[in-house]
């Protein structure tokens, strides 16, 4: 028995075996979950990582946006979240729900205010979501994850300094080397153990946002 048995799963951010999606859909299945990915642009690379789960998934492909600066991570989420719910609304007539990775800027970053600004525009979103979709039953909700070594946390420049700071800073303690904790905190929001929480931010940090920087 799975916290998602029965239920259908659209991951979209797949690249890797280290990407956060890839961990989402695989305790997903883990879960009970039947599981379809996205790709974006190389598509035979993400059949591939897709072989690597417990079971078989099929991959769409999925162009959040042509923007290819250094801020992909921040629009990527900030679009798939849109994308997701947008592409989702027809499998859902029953309710359901959308999780999205957020940035977790409680410590100062002073050199990443776009991350700021494009983590107040996801958090946003998130929110209207959650009050527009919210009578249809679906919840709105985000994950904001430590910093976690992937592909597109190498588009990040300075991001080697988290490798120090963070796990020294996280009360829980914190491996930038796993994204377990923050996937699971995606497939537990997926799941009907939040039946009255939309628009909401979950940290899935070790606590840095709590004691802050
Ligand atoms: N790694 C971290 O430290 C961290 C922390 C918090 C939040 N996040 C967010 O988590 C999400 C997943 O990133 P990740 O760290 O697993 O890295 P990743 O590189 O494994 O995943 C990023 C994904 O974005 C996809 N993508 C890029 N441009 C796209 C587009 N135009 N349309 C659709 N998809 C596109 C890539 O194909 C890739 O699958 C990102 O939104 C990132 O901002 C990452």
């Amino acid at each position: 028995m799975g916290i998602l048995d029965g239920k259908r799963v659209l991951v979209t951010g797949v690249l890797t075996d280290s990407s956060i999606a890839f961990h989402v859909a695989r305790i997903a299945q883990q879960e009970g979950a039947t599981v379809v990915l996205t790709g974006y642009g190389r598509l035979s690379l993400v059949e591939r990582i897709a072989k690597r789960l417990p079971q078989p998934a099929p991959v769409l492909e999925l162009d959040g946006t042509e923007w290819e600066d250094v801020a992909t991570a921040v629009h990527v989420s900030a679009y798939s979240l849109k994308a997701l719910a947008m592409a989702a609304l027809p499998l859902m007539d029953g309710g359901g729900a959308v999780v999205g990775l957020d940035f977790d800027a409680s410590v100062a970053w002073p050199a990443y205010d776009w991350m700021g600004v494009a983590k107040a525009g996801l958090e946003s979103c998130a929110r209207y979501l959650a009050r527009d979709l919210g009578p249809r039953g679906i919840r709105v909700n985000l994950v904001a994850a430590g910093p976690l070594r992937t592909m597109a946390a190498k588009s990040i420049p300075g991001f080697a300094t988290f490798e120090d700071v963070w796990p020294a800073r996280a009360p829980l303690g914190w491996k930038i080397s796993d994204p377990e904790p923050a996937a699971r905190a995606c497939v537990a929001l997926l799941s009907d153990w939040f039946p009255a929480t939309t628009g909401e931010i979950v940290h899935a940090d070790g606590g840095v946002h709590a004691v802050g920087g």
